[in-house]
């Protein structure tokens, strides 16, 4: 072993996390490897709903459209489904994922992007071919085997799996987006809460025109009330589009404790009728595969030189669809602030705040995701489901709802209001957009905290408070139409204020650090012709937001601080960049 190749950043792993981290620092000029277990890239559909804030994200680092049209798109989405089968009879449906028309509007006011359904297998290889494309250096077949760190440097270990030989790689920083089984959080010894292997899952991927059962209740999730559905699992059994409507995946559930069953294509395939309900319609079983529901967390994300990403750093179930985005979001928190420290503008300090504002983010993303799959029980349980013996009794059970009884209409009611509770599953916007960071790079305004108005878990409230994301809203220059969140972001600083506020627009020249400006107003750059920013800005006119480079606003001031703009701006800089 005697090569030693060096770079300023070396990534591990092509999944959702590693690929974004790559294309942000390809885009931010950073140099950087990322080295990646096998051959391909995700080689099944995995995660696939994305939600509204990794969609800014990719806005923001040019993907957007190929993502847009590459995916399955809302209005596909969104008729969740509870049946016996799915040539079976129907129990219910809650309109998911921002298609409920209260819902929808709520989406449209809060960011200019829409939701939509991606499996993982698509995604991948249009953030890694635009990463490639922009100058990331990527090495498949190349496998993380250990690191030492320094106080200059990390050195790690990986084997070319082609060749079989060993060399190092020194780096600066090493990010370790190595999924769910991080050999690089293992070694790093970053603490973890939580259980692993809490239930036992198998995903089966097949081919099967089922047109006909979904076309006309077009939906992501079909989820199936049959016998054993409660074993393991995630709540219940799952029929997931892959591919409108003729590209599926199954997620059915067992005894962990009891081992995986034997994955052969009969099994896999009574598994799909099973719960297609269909024994003549074609199938054909791609793969399948077994994995565990986990209820694991990172306390922090990061040791010295090392941080981690993505399942790394929090495992969970596919239930609210938060793997990939939440993934994705770390690393664009993450990139950023490697690019200023290394290129001088920061101190190492403000790399501590990914883990202070990640870490939370993750902690809550792993609950809810578990939470979501008890919270699946009371369908069940409206039917008598979980004590039935057989599947005789379960049948009885459901064709008992429909008896003119009173005890049917209380298990019709106890039924409808199970299925509406898991809207905290598949539309809960405000998991999806409600962070509000706390950390040494956001500089606090002193204002009390509001709280929210409504449930933050469902409903998302904007705001301009230090730690939130920046508000959007339509906004528009000469003829073109933009959303506030469209002049923020690109690596850069950017301090937006209005008519007035030209002692901000001074100070933000004056900085070492490149800060965007954005004025709007009548008669400025950007007008607010709606008054929509006016209404959710939080200040006057003549008030200051500066957002960082990941669209989250770092400092606030509520007037223009005519005489000490310089003064307040560059203190507030200094502390966000770890100067003070
Ligand atoms: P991810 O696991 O995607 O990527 C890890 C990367 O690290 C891979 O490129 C891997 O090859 C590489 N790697 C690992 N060890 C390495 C080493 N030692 N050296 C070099 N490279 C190494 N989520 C969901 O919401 N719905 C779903 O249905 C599913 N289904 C699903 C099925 C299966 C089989 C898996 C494995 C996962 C899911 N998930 C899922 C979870 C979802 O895929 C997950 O949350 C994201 O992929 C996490 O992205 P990461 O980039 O963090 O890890």
């Amino acid at each position: 072993m005697s090569t030693v190749v060096e770079t300023d950043v070396l990534i591990v792993g092509s999944g959702p996390a590693g690929a974004e981290v790559a294309l942000a620092l390809s885009t931010y000029g950073v140099p950087h490897i990322v080295v990646t277990r096998y051959a391909h890239l995700a080689d099944t559909p995995r995660a696939h709903i994305t939600n509204q804030r990794t969609m800014e994200v990719l806005r923001d680092l040019g993907v957007e459209q190929e993502v847009v049209a590459r995916a399955t798109p809302q209005h596909l989405m969104g008729n969740t489904t509870f049946c016996t089968s799915l040539a079976g009879e129907e129990l219910g449906r809650v309109r998911s994922w921002g298609t409920d028309p209260l819902s929808r509007a709520e989406h449209e006011l809060a960011s200019p992007t829409r939701m939509c359904d991606m499996p993982q297998h698509l995604m991948e290889p249009v953030l890694v071919d635009a990463a490639v494309a922009r100058g990331t250096r990527l090495r498949y077949e190349t496998e993380y085997l250990s690191h030492t760190q320094d106080a200059d440097g990390v050195t790690a270990t990986v084997r070319d799996r082609l060749r079989g030989d060993t060399y190092e790689i020194r780096a600066w920083y090493l990010i370790g987006a190595d999924g769910g089984r991080s050999k690089v959080a293992e070694d790093a010894g970053l603490p973890m809460g939580g259980r692993m292997g809490v239930a036992g899952s198998i995903n089966i991927v097949f081919e099967a025109d089922l047109t006909r059962y979904t076309a006309h209740r077009p939906s992501t999730l079909y989820w199936v009330l049959a016998p054993g559905a409660t074993v393991g699992g995630i709540g219940a059994g799952l029929v997931r589009c892959v591919r409108p409507w003729n590209e599926w995946l199954i997620v059915w559930g067992y005894d962990v404790s009891a081992g995986a069953p034997d994955l052969t294509t009969e099994y896999a395939e009574s598994i799909v009728r099973k719960l297609v309900g269909d024994d003549e319609i074609p199938v054909r079983i791609t793969s399948s595969s077994a994995w565990t529901v986990n209820e694991r967390y990172a306390e922090t994300y990061a040791s010295g030189r090392v941080f981690c990403a993505g399942d790394a750093v929090h495992r969970h179930p596919p239930s609210n669809g938060l793997g990939s985005n939440t993934s994705i979001q770390d690393a664009h928190n993450l990139a950023w602030k490697l690019k200023l420290v290394l290129d001088g503008t920061a101190q190492p300090r403000l790399l501590d705040s990914y883990s202070a504002e990640r870490a939370p983010v993750g902690r809550q993303v792993v609950t809810r995701a578990n939470r979501s799959i008890r919270e699946t029980a009371p369908v069940f349980e409206a039917l008598d489901g979980l004590a039935s013996q057989t599947p005789e009794q379960l049948w009885a059970n459901i064709d008992a709802r429909k008896d003119a009884t009173e005890a049917a209409e209380k298990q019709r009611a106890a039924l409808r209001e199970a299925i509406a509770f898991k809207v905290y599953e598949f539309d809960a916007h405000g998991v999806d957009l409600n962070q509000r960071y706390t950390s040494g790079a956001i500089v606090p305004d002193g204002t009390p905290d509001p709280g929210f108005a409504r449930d933050p878990e469902l409903y998302h409230q904007p705001s301009s408070r230090p730690g939130a994301r920046l508000p959007h809203a339509w906004i528009t220059s000469g003829s073109r139409t933009l959303s506030t969140l469209d002049t923020v972001g690109r690596g850069r600083f950017t301090l937006l204020t209005g008519i007035g506020g030209e002692a901000w627009l001074r100070a933000a020249e004056r900085q070492d650090v490149e800060i965007a400006t954005v004025v709007i107003g009548p008669g400025q750059e950007y007008e607010d012709p709606y008054g929509d920013w006016a209404r959710l800005r939080e200040i006057p006119d003549a008030g200051a937001l500066l957002v960082r480079p990941d669209g989250f606003v770092a400092f606030r001031h509520p007037d223009a601080a005519r005489t000490n703009a310089g003064e307040l701006l560059t203190d507030a800089l200094r502390r966000i960049l770890g100067h003070a």
